[in-house]
């Protein structure tokens, strides 16, 4: 589906990634409705990119009804980029009930609700397109990140079947999974230091490959260097082979210090 023209809700367009694809979307004529919870860096955004028919609609995915809400305001839109996300990382018991169901929520139900919502309009359109921007964790474990593997798991699961559902009836459905990200977002604010070998993508690249994926249909774009996406794509063949989970390699101890640099706060 082409971009120019259309008009897109972007969730997590606050963070480092949904920067990026904001403003890699907007330049291409997209028409966005861009979603987080800080109102102010939200409306920021929409002044500086080009174009000027953005808004913003504020949403807390975490609280109930919130995703309902946010769809209704962004009812009618041709594309969804479900881009909000959680770290979700540390060790399973350091989790509250709440936490590990607020990261359900944003990484998981959300995206599910949102597109629940908004897919019935683009089949009576006869065309949409949906985007869930999962990671390599979403095809292969690393130490304590055992909640945000199981969202990223679960989203990938969720995309993949929803395209069995409705490829045949005119709508897209993609999963973009980024491995590392320099410059902005989760990893560099967790710290930013890749386990020996691996390496680091760009916000850009990501943007670039949502919007391939829009455009070219694809089913799934892995946004990293080639040896790391070799090493997630063996870790989901065959989780023994996973580099980052063999118990007491230097791969473990590197993954889980990028782990333990993930604020708290983003529980
Ligand atoms: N950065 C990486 O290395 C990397 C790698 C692989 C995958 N990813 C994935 O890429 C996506 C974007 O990550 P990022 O690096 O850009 O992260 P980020 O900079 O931490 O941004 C996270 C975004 O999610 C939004 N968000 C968080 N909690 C929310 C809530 N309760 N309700 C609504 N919005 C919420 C934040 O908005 P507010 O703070 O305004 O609410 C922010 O816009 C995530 O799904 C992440 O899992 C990132």
């Amino acid at each position: 589906m082409e971009i120019a023209g259309r008009t897109a809700l972007l969730t997590g367009a606050t963070g480092g990634l949904g920067r990026a694809i904001a403003k890699g979307l907007a330049g291409s004529g997209a028409a966005l409705v861009l979603s987080g919870r800080r109102e102010e860096d939200l409306l920021k955004l929409a002044e500086s990119l080009p174009g000027g028919d953005h808004r913003v609609v504020v949403a807390d995915l975490a609280e109930d009804g919130d995703a309902e809400r946010l769809a209704a305001a962004a009812a009618g839109v041709d594309i969804l980029v479900a881009n909000a996300g959680l770290p979700g990382a540390g060790w399973l018991a350091e989790f509250s009930a709440a936490e590990v169901k607020r990261a359900l929520r944003v990484n998981l139900e959300a995206p599910m609700l949102l597109a629940r919502a908004l897919f019935p309009e683009m089949l009576e359109r006869g065309a949409g397109h949906l985007v869930f921007v999962s990671s390599l964790s979403g095809k292969s474990a690393s130490p304590r990140t055992s909640i945000y593997n199981a969202t990223k798991f679960g989203l990938r699961g969720f995309a993949l079947g929803l395209r069995t559902d409705l490829h045949a009836r005119g709508i897209g459905v993609s999963i973009v999974s980024p491995g590392f990200v320099r410059e902005a977002g989760m990893f560099v604010d967790a710290g930013g230091k890749t386990p020996p070998g691996l390496g680091t993508t760009t916000p850009a690249a990501v943007a670039a490959a949502v919007e391939k994926a829009i455009v070219a249909d694809k089913v799934e774009i892995a946004v990293a260097p080639i040896l790391d996406r070799v090493a997630a794509h063996a870790g989901l063949v065959s989780p023994r082979a996973s580099v980052l989970a063999q118990s007491g390699s230097a791969g473990q101890r590197a993954a889980a210090a990028v782990t333990d640099g993930h604020s708290k706060d983003k529980r």
